[in-house]
Order: structure tokens, then C-alpha cells, then sequence
């Protein structure tokens, strides 16, 4: 069974939903004044710092071809097919009976970066192999590009030409290189660009004639995150510092269990020097057969230290996900026998040791050794992604047992499987709650009336048991992954009504995040993501406009809002949360109207101290349940900020249809 078994499966509930959705909506539509009521000194839980956070997953070229900045697809010829992403223009690249040269992989040894590449120039006019990047490279005037390659020549071939050529075929940028050793040596070069290009390639001329041997050759902007070398791009970690996230979840997904075991996530495998980082195919590579992309593999140039450093940049604990010893169940299902499982285990155990361990471990001197003497402070780890049935709890307790022996304090995050109900749910539930997990991952891909008609979903939830991480959820606006998915704003209004409820029950649900992430336009497999990328530029969807009013208004205590002594959970569409901060001695009233009319909402702030006479309102809507932003119309739907008079304690404002209203009160 694949992927789009399962979400045929959940198809059905559409119908269903979509049904008492309308119903609902004829229903409660009469327009009337609602009075809601905070109850400002009577908290009732904190809040936790990790409350909203980010799910990273590398799929949609999330990673290669997205945050990690390098421009070069297969820049170590280890590709399957070790040419795959190389253009040969002028040459018959299965003879020598071509007008200038040849390029061929030579495979030596067996280290991961095993595969290097002979050029051999004939007649020395000008042989030339050009790089087509993902979905081209995205290169901008008058900025620097870092060019790293390593070459062996015996003499004759003078001059290597790079240069950035735009869609036509015209040098945008260029510099030259004289290979000069006879052994293996590293160039660096610098190359400026003329003019702003989304679809640049990178071509390579070589001048003289004779046999070049080259490998890792690479591009870089100067210009990334924190001006790393080799490092993020920029635009794109903005964005998610602009979240403010709680947490940082990586490396996925999917992408842990993989399709096999051999193709799932091993992090040994992604730290140390980039060269000898093993790289494999992407798991979504062909998971779609509507969305094929068969050049996406994992170079792991975005390895666990880079995300262990990338959560700290952040100020987000980091949450590592780790195989269990069962690949994905959607696909082959394969299962480590329980007498095998030791290895796996004690990568769990190492990557403690990684992340905290002392400079004198030998996984703490890895991770000095590569820049970080000081610990991660890794707190939390995760046991599966999507497992289920009985083989995962098996393979959870013997986890669980081994880890929590060496490090107690160590907070394991435990899955229920895909589904957030139904039979495999249900037994999850029950076997959790016998195990006395601690926190627990729950995942939800639904159409929008779903998350309308749940947001009372943790209202119910035992109190003596295990935290909630909602780790995976979106609405989806036809049908689970399907290639009309839309970012729109019916979706985002629907995840902002039941956003209200993860919060109003932060008593239980102490961490969540929305996945996945990211998307390259050109290169992505599944829809709807957060923030959408070219080679240039990107932009955060509404979806994303609401995690960040969310996660930027997080407060630090719950506080009580209701309406006749009621929690706001969909009656007359409107659904409600509040929170004080402390910090900055604010009270944040969320409010979503998710009807199609405007609706009157007086709000009492009993209990309030001396408050300012203005509130700041943070307004996001639209009219159109279809508008979505693009890299053309980046905020087309996005926050505008007004203010709002604060007239003794009561606040009386009108909410637009189909509206998320921030209301944020300085308490004097
Ligand atoms: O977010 C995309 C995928 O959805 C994740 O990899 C997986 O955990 C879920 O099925």
C-alpha cells in the first residue's frame, strides 16, 4: 500500500463533514451581539514555551533545493545515475567522436563520496558540461557566489571558465580557474553577478586540452543565514524566526521511517565532514505519481548538527525524531526483529550524547569537533513517526527502557500513528496510557469543517495523563495530499478556529506545529505547506500568517473566555482563547468569526487591573475563502494592525466574516 491509499481512505469523511458544516453554518448564522467574558485574575495553566513550533521535513525540496543554500544539484556525481542534473551541450557524451571532449564518473574505493569526475578534452576548442541546479539557481545582481571544487589535472587543460548563464544562454557573471596540482586540491573562487536571474545555470568551459579530474563542485550565496559559509538561505530562515517558534521538530515525517529501512533517516550518517555525509535518494522522490521527482535525493549538507544549530539560532528546543526499526507502513512496512533492534536503540542513546554529552564522549568531540564545544540541551526525543499496531509498542518500551535507564530526565515523545481516530488510534491510546507516555505525537490532515466542528477535541481529554504534541495537522482544502490542495484562506480560518482550542486546552497540548513547512514551486510534492519558495523569493501562505499571530501571542498564562458560561467553541461561528503575558503585562484575546457574516462581540475584562484606553487589534481576513498569496502576491492575505478603544473594561468591536482578530490589552 502506498501513500495514496491512505489518503483515499480519508476521503470519506469529507462528505460527512461537509454536510454538518453547512448545517451548522444555517443554523447559527441569525446575527445577534455576543458577550464574552475574560477572566483576567483567575489563570488557569501556563502556557509552555514550546506551545507552537515548526514541523521540517525535507520534501518539496524543503531542504536540498530549499534552505540549504547550495546551487549545485549533485555536486559529488552520487546520484544514481551520476550525471543526472550535468549537460554536456556539445558533446556525444558516449564517444570520443565529438568536436572537444568527454565527461566520465569514475567510482573509486568505498567511501561515501565515492564517485569522482574525468574530463577528458580533445582539441582543446572549448569543451563545456553545464549544471541545471533545481529547477535553476537563483542568482542576484552585484551579489557574491562562493564556487568550491576540487580537481586533479596532469597538465594541458589551462583554464576552467565558470559562469552563470541566464534562460538565454548569456554569461551573467563568471571567473576563471587555473588547476595546478597534480594530487587532489581544493579552489575557492568568488563569482558577481550582473543581473537578478531565477533560472540560472552554471555553466563550465574548459580551455585547453587534456584529462581533468574534479569533484564536490559547489556554489554558495556569500549572503546566508548569519553569513555561515556553506551555510542557510537567508530569506527562508527569516522566515521562520519570524515565528518565533517554540520548538523545532526534524527530520520529519516520513522521511525518518523511509520507505525501506535502508532508505530511512540515520543520523551518523549526516554529521562530520559534508564530503563524507553518505547521500541517498529522497523517499518522496517517487512517492507521487502526480508529482515524480526523480532528481531529489539527500546530500544531508542540512545534517543534525545543522539542526541542532539551526533550533538554537531559533531559540527553539530541539525535537529529533528517530526510526523505531520499522519503515514506513504505507510502503514496505519493514520491521527490525526486537533481538536486532540494538543498533537503533543505541542511536538514540548517541545522539543524547551528540547533542549534550561532554567535549571527552566520543559523540560530544564530534559535535566540539564541528563547532559546538557547548551542549544542545536536547531535552526531548521521538520514538517513530507514523508506526502502528503492536510491533510499535514493542519497539517503544525497549526505547523507552534504555533510554530512560541512562538518562532519565530525557522526555520521550511517543506516536499514535496517522490517524487521530479509529481503531489503530484507539489502541494507540490504550497502550499509551498503560505505558504512562509522556508525550505524545497526534496527527491531523482534514478538510477545513473538520477543524471547525473539533476545536473542543482536547476539551474532553483525560488531565492525568499524557501531554499532546499535535506534531502534524493542516486543512486540506479537497482531498489529503492531493495535487489541487490549496494554501487558502478557508483552510487557515479553520486551523485559527481550532487553534483556539489547542490553546483554551494548554493545560494538555504542549506542543504543535503545522506541516509541512516548506515548498519550491517548482519542485514540490504535496500540498498545502506553510511557506512557498522559487530561487529567489518566498512567502508565508494565510496559513502561515495565522501560526505566526499564534505563536508571536503566545502569552505565558491561560485565562478564561467564555460566553454564558461557555467556552467558545463554534457557537454562533465564533471560537475564542486567551492568554496574559506576563512579560510585557498584556491581556491577548484570540477571536475567529468563521461565518460569512460580520459578527458584534462585546468583551468584558473582568477582574482587570487599570487598563490603557487603546487596545491594539491585529486583524487577519478576507472575504474570498479562496484567496491564498503567491510570490507575485505575497500579502495578498496578511495582518493589518489598528486600534480600538478600551472603554472602562469593555471592549466592543465588530469581527469581519471570516476573521482572526488579535485584541491585545496593556494592563497598566
Ligand atoms: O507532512 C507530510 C507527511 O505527512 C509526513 O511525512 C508524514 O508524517 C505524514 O503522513
Amino acid at each position: 500500500m502506498n501513500l495514496n491509499n491512505y489518503h483515499m481512505r480519508k476521503r470519506n469523511v469529507y462528505f460527512l463533514t461537509f454536510c454538518f458544516a453547512i448545517l451548522q453554518s444555517t443554523i447559527l448564522s441569525a446575527h445577534s451581539q455576543i458577550d464574552l467574558r475574560v477572566d483576567v485574575n483567575k489563570p488557569i495553566t501556563d502556557i509552555q514555551p514550546t506551545m507552537w513550533g515548526i514541523f521540517f521535513e525535507d520534501i518539496n525540496f524543503a531542504a536540498d533545493g530549499g534552505i540549504y543554500a547550495e546551487m549545485v544539484k549533485n555536486r559529488s556525481f552520487e546520484f544514481n545515475e551520476p550525471l543526472m542534473g550535468w549537460i554536456q551541450p556539445n558533446s556525444d557524451r558516449h564517444s570520443m567522436n565529438d568536436n572537444s571532449g568527454m565527461a566520465t564518473i569514475i567510482k573509486e574505493g568505498t567511501t561515501p563520496n565515492k564517485h569522482f569526475l574525468r574530463i577528458e578534452v580533445k582539441n582543446g576548442n572549448g569543451y563545456e558540461l553545464i549544471n541545471e541546479g533545481f529547477r535553476g539557481m537563483g542568482v542576484k545582481r552585484d551579489e557574491e557566489y562562493n564556487l568550491t571544487f576540487k580537481a586533479k589535472i596532469n597538465g594541458g587543460i589551462t583554464i576552467i571558465r565558470f559562469q552563470f548563464i541566464d534562460e538565454k544562454g548569456n554569461a551573467i557573471g563568471e571567473i576563471s580557474v587555473s588547476p595546478n596540482s597534480k594530487d587532489w586540491k581544493d579552489y575557492s573562487a568568488n563569482i558577481t553577478v550582473k543581473t537578478t536571474e531565477a533560472k540560472a545555470k552554471l555553466k563550465i568551459t574548459f580551455e585547453g586540452a587534456g584529462v581533468i579530474e574534479m569533484d564536490m563542485i559547489s556554489l554558495f550565496p556569500d549572503d546566508t543565514w548569519m553569513g555561515r559559509p556553506k551555510g542557510l538561505r537567508k530569506d527562508l530562515v527569516q522566515l521562520l524566526a519570524d515565528l518565533n517558534p517554540g520548538f523545532l521538530r526534524f527530520p520529519g515525517g516520513c522521511i525518518v521511517e523511509g520507505r525501506t529501512l535502508d532508505n530511512r533517516y540515520q543520523w551518523k550518517k549526516t554529521v562530520g565532514d559534508i564530503e563524507d555525509r553518505e547521500m541517498i535518494i529522497n523517499r518522496w522522490n517517487t512517492e507521487f505519481a502526480h508529482r515524480l521527482t526523480p532528481d531529489y535525493f539527500q546530500t544531508f549538507g542540512l545534517g543534525f548538527f545543522e539542526y541542532f544549530q539551526l533550533s538554537e539560532d531559533l531559540g527553539a528546543e530541539p525535537l529529533p525524531i528517530l526510526s523505531c526499526g520499522m519503515a514506513c507502513q504505507f510502503n514496505t512496512g519493514e520491521l527490525v526483529p526486537l533481538d536486532e533492534l540494538d543498533p537503533y536503540v543505541q542511536d538514540a542513546l548517541d545522539l543524547i550524547e551528540f547533542a549534550n554529552g561532554s567535549i571527552d564522549s566520543k559523540w560530544g568531540k564530534i559535535r566540539a569537533d564541528m563547532g559546538h564545544p557547548g551542549p544542545f540541551n536536547l531535552k526531548y526525543v521521538g520514538v517513530g513517526n507514523e508506526q502502528w499496531g503492536p510491533d510499535y509498542f514493542d519497539r517503544l518500551k525497549v526505547f523507552t527502557m534504555a533510554i530512560k535507564s541512562k538518562y532519565p530526565n530525557m522526555i520521550i515523545v511517543s506516536g499514535t500513528g496517522p490517524f487521530s481516530d479509529g481503531e489503530q488510534f484507539d489502541y494507540a491510546e490504550k497502550e499509551l496510557k498503560k505505558m504512562n507516555a509522556e508525550v505524545v505525537d497526534e496527527h491531523y490532515y482534514k478538510p477545513p469543517e473538520w477543524f471547525l466542528g473539533n476545536a473542543n477535541r482536547y476539551d474532553s481529554y483525560d488531565r492525568d495523563s499524557y501531554k499532546i504534541f499535535a506534531g502534524e495537522y493542516a486543512a486540506h482544502s479537497t482531498t489529503v495530499s492531493a495535487p489541487y490542495d490549496r494554501n487558502n484562506w478557508q483552510c487557515a480560518v479553520s486551523e485559527a478556529a481550532f487553534m483556539t482550542g489547542l490553546e483554551r486546552n494548554a493545560d494538555v497540548v504542549y506542543l504543535t506545529s503545522y506541516a509541512p513547512l516548506f515548498a519550491h514551486v517548482d519542485g514540490w510534492q504535496w500540498t498545502p505547506d506553510l511557506i512557498w519558495f522559487d530561487n529567489l523569493k518566498s512567502y508565508g501562505t494565510p496559513n502561515y500568517y495565522v501560526q505566526k499571530l499564534f505563536s508571536t501571542n503566545k502569552g505565558t498564562k491561560l485565562i478564561p473566555i467564555s460566553s454564558e458560561d461557555q467556552p467558545l467553541t463554534g457557537q454562533k461561528e465564533v471560537y475564542a482563547s486567551s492568554v496574559l503575558d506576563e512579560g510585557t503585562k498584556e491581556i491577548i484575546i484570540k477571536v475567529v468569526n468563521s461565518g460569512s457574516g460580520e459578527k458584534s462581540v462585546s468583551i468584558a475584562l473582568k477582574g482587570a487591573k487599570k487598563t490603557n484606553k487603546e487596545a491594539k487589534w491585529i486583524l487577519l481576513n478576507s472575504q474570498d475563502l479562496n484567496a491564498v498569496n503567491s510570490i507575485e502576491n505575497p500579502r495578498g492575505v496578511a495582518p493589518i494592525e489598528k486600534s480600538i478603544a478600551v472603554k472602562g473594561k469593555n471592549i466592543e468591536l465588530a469581527l469581519p466574516p471570516y476573521s482572526l482578530s488579535i485584541i491585545k490589552v496593556m494592563e497598566d
